[in-house]
């Protein structure tokens, strides 16, 4: 949990939510609702937004990242936080109870994906707004299409595939727009957007994220000569966005917006 909370949220997370947040309305006393709030990432900024006399609901199903986001301080001037856990698809919150429900990064996991977009309508004022960004195919994001290609080398293509299948696995545009106008959402807009990505520890840093994906499992079980087998492999494939010992990249991700009428 923390090689995400220290290596991926400031480096990537962050910027995403300020982004995400920049492209909805959002005034000083509304009502907000995170869901997949992990470390509280868009959770804390949307609070700040808000301000005081506003309202913040973080859900997630991961006991240890809704720990992580209760141990941070609030942003100056923020909007009380409440954190629960449940899944994207049954949320513990009322019906038409939020201005805004966000997820960053969360859909794509979801194992019931048309259920979690009901969940999430359901918890909606009738103008409320709907915003996710969910990442475009793996290519778009050098860094980590460095990290598969490393893995699919020394750990075969399944570990690579499954690698991949997990935060990339739902990058189609028109499916996405479908999905979400076929879950009863109107305007649905879909936009890709593009934001630089900089590991200043290298491509040693960048191995580390794959400390925070499904595949951490497999690699605490690897035999010492596999990790470093492993690592060289890391530095040969980020070769090309390796600058001065520096990885300078960038990451693209679509972001929906969408209102309930
Ligand atoms: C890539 S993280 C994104 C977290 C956060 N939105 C952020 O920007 O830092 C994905 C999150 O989805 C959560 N998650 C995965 N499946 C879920 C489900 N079915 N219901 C709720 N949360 C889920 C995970 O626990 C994790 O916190």
């Amino acid at each position: 949990m923390s090689f995400y909370d220290e290596i991926m949220v400031p480096r990537l997370f962050d910027p995403w939510a300020e982004l995400l947040l920049s492209q909805v309305k959002l005034r000083s006393g509304q009502a907000v609702l995170d869901v997949a709030c992990g470390p509280g990432t868009v959770t804390r900024q949307a609070a700040h937004r808000v301000g005081e006399s506003g309202r913040v609901t973080g859900c997630d199903l991961s006991p240890a990242m809704l720990d992580l986001a209760r141990s941070k301080t609030s942003m100056a001037v923020s909007a009380r936080i409440e954190y629960l856990q449940c899944p994207a698809d049954s949320l513990g919150v009322p019906d038409d109870a939020f201005d805004l429900v966000t997820c960053q990064q969360g859909l794509q996991f979801f194992p019931d994906r048309p259920a979690a977009l009901a969940e999430m309508r359901r918890a909606l004022h009738h103008d409320g707004q709907l915003a996710l960004s969910l990442w475009c195919a793996i290519q778009d994001c050098p860094p980590f299409a460095a990290l598969a290609n490393a893995l699919g080398r020394v750990l075969g293509s399944e570990t690579a595939i499954a690698y991949e299948a997990g935060p990339w696995g739902f990058s189609d545009a028109e499916s996405l727009a479908q999905l979400v106008e076929e879950s009863g959402f109107k305007n649905v807009t879909v936009r890709r957007f593009e934001l630089p990505l900089v590991f200043e520890g290298g491509p040693a840093q960048l191995l580390l994220t794959l400390h925070a994906a499904s595949v951490a499992t497999t690699l605490a079980q690897l035999p010492e000569a596999d990790l470093l087998a492993l690592a060289l492999a890391v530095e040969e494939a980020a070769g090309p966005i390796t600058l001065d010992g520096v990885v300078r990249s960038h990451a693209a991700s679509h972001i929906v917006i969408a209102q309930i009428e």
